[in-house]
Parts: C-alpha cells; sequence; structure tokens
C-alpha cells in the first residue's frame, strides 16, 4: 500500500515475505528500522504503525535525498529491504494508568502515531489522552482523517496548529507551544511524549517542565544521522549513549546535561 499523506510525504504499508520471517518480525512503538534500497544505500524510519499485525508494518516517509527520493517512485507489490528493528522503543508498561500527553510537530507524528494507536487498542489501560500536533502549513499536516478519529475517543483531546496559515485554513495558527493553554493538561500522574524538529524541543521541555512534568516523565523521541543502527559505527552519540541503541526513545533526566542533544 502506498499513500500520498501530502506533496512530500507518504505513507507506506509492508508487507514481510516468508512465513518465518513474517513470525519473527516482532516490533514496538517508537523502534525503527533501517530500510535498504539495493544501489541507493541505507535509511533509519520509525515504524509509523502499532504492532498487531503479523508480518506488517507501516512506514511515513518524507521525500528528502537519495533513499527516500527513489522510495517515493515505488508504488504497489514493489520489494524493498529492510532490517530491524532497531532502538529501545516507548516504555509502554510503565504508561499505563496514567495521562498521556503527546506533543509532535511535522514528521515527528510518525513514530507517536505507532504508540497512539497501540493506546487506543487498550483504551481502558490508559487514562486521558492528550495530542498536540504543529505542522508549517495546512499542506504539511499529516494523518488528517486520524487526527479527527483520535479527537472522537473517549476521554481524548486534539489540538491542531500550523506556523503560518494559508488557504481555507480555519484552524489555530502558532507554533506547538501556543496550544498548551487551550488545552486541559495535568501534569499529575502524566507523561508526556515528544518528537519533531530539533528547535521544537528546547520550547516543548521548558514549557512543560513549567507545568509540572518531572524530567523522568518527560519521553523525547530523538533522530541522529545512523548507518549502522547497531551501536558499531559511532554515528550517532549524544555523549556516551547511542541514539540507535540506547534510544530513540529518551527521558530527559537522560540527555539534559548533553549540549548537543537539542
Ligand atoms: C531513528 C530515526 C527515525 C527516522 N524516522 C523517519 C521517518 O519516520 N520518516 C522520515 O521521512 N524520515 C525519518 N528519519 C530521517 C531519515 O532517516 C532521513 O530523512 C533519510 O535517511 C534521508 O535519506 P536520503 O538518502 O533520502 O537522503 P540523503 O540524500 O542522504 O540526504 C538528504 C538530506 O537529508 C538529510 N538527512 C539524511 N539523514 C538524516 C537524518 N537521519 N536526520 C535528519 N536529516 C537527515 C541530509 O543531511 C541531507 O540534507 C529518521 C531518522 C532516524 C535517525
Ligand atoms: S548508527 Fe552506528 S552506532 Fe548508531
Amino acid at each position: 500500500m502506498v499513500r500520498e499523506e501530502t506533496y512530500d510525504t507518504k505513507t507506506f504499508g509492508l508487507c514481510i515475505e516468508g512465513e518465518r520471517y513474517k513470525r519473527e518480525f516482532q516490533y514496538r512503538p517508537g523502534q525503527f528500522i533501517e530500510l535498504c534500497l539495493l544501489g541507493y544505500g541505507e535509511s533509519p524510519l520509525s515504524i509509523a504503525s502499532a504492532p498487531g499485525e503479523m508480518g506488517y508494518l507501516e512506514l511515513c516517509v518524507r521525500r528528502v535525498g537519495r533513499v527516500t527520493g527513489v522510495l517515493h517512485w515505488l508504488s504497489d507489490n514493489d520489494v524493498i529491504g529492510i532490517r530491524g528493528p532497531f532502538g529501545n522503543g516507548f516504555p509502554v508498561e510503565e504508561m499505563k494508568d496514567k495521562n498521556l500527553v503527546f506533543v509532535g510537530g511535522g514528521l515527528g507524528l510518525a513514530p507517536l502515531r505507532s504508540l497512539i494507536w497501540t493506546v487506543f487498542a487498550n483504551r481502558m489501560d490508559f487514562r486521558k489522552v492528550t495530542i498536540l500536533y504543529g505542522a508549517r502549513t495546512p499542506a504539511d499536516l499529516l494523518f488528517r482523517d486520524e487526527l479527527k478519529i483520535w479527537a472522537d475517543m473517549d476521554d481524548s483531546e486534539v489540538l491542531v496548529t500550523v506556523d503560518v496559515s494559508s488557504g481555507d485554513w480555519q484552524g489555530h495558527v502558532g507554533v506547538v507551544t501556543t496550544l498548551f493553554d487551550k488545552a486541559s493538561i495535568l501534569a499529575d500522574n502524566s507523561v508526556a511524549i515528544v518528537c519533531g524538529p530539533a528547535i521544537m524541543f528546547r520550547f516543548v521541555i521548558k514549557e512543560l517542565l513549567e507545568m509540572g512534568f518531572s524530567e523522568e516523565a518527560l519521553l523525547l523521541t530523538l533522530e541522529r544521522h545512523m548507518k549502522c543502527g547497531i551501536g558499531k559505527c559511532g554515528h550517532c552519540n549524544i555523549g556516551p549513549k547511542y541514539v540507535c541503541l540506547d534510544g530513540p526513545v529518551f527521558r530527559y533526566k537522560e540527555l539534559k546535561r548533553f549540549s548537543e542533544a537539542f
């Protein structure tokens, strides 16, 4: 399955071939794979779907260069390679019985989507779900239909904003942190899960700490230039941490002393 999300981003549904590989490919929300296109190279990509369907996963990919450019040319039934899953993923068990606050910027909604669907598939295990999502323009908003579905779920709140309005956009305008005042968020018994461009992290973290979130309750999923994906090449480290092995999900407490993290 290939679905166009925006002018430069597509969602790809991948079916794993071979009964054994289908059975063995198990992933957790927040993990990523290395996508391999022979003759072009590899790219680390977050798994955007929720686990549950054996041998199936989705990736949401922005066309930025060589590998992602070729991928965007592919259509249904084309064959590609993947390695993985890699990385730690989100601590889902620890989130049970807590309020969850998702803060996503741009393509950062892709890894969050895996966890959001996991949470809604097990709705009774979690408390209130708040989703704050920002994109550059209305044309950059991902998963528009799903944002509406999530807003209609029990005990959930979804707020969307764009940095710059265009066309017939009637919604909120401003960076994602301007949604904090509009949402009813309680820091008590809550976990915040944040993914987006580097600059967004700084402002979102500051705001959440001021609201009373503890440093352990801020989960951040990061991107770095990667090669091996398995802790061998040294391309992805932040201080002593390898984003591919120790991450890509970190608690703010683990990273706050490394200035290069955000
Ligand atoms: C853990 C992880 C998860 C990711 N998840 C997604 C995802 O779900 N969807 C998605 O579209 N992208 C994701 N990325 C980014 C993606 O890996 C890069 O966009 C991709 O590898 C670019 O490959 P390319 O050959 O098309 O581009 P290239 O031709 O290699 O480079 C084109 C441009 O993209 C920049 N670029 C290359 N790699 C990265 C990177 N890792 N981070 C930031 N900029 C990069 C280059 O500096 C260059 O400016 C993720 C990256 C990581 C590390
Ligand atoms: S990508 Fe090679 S060590 Fe992380």
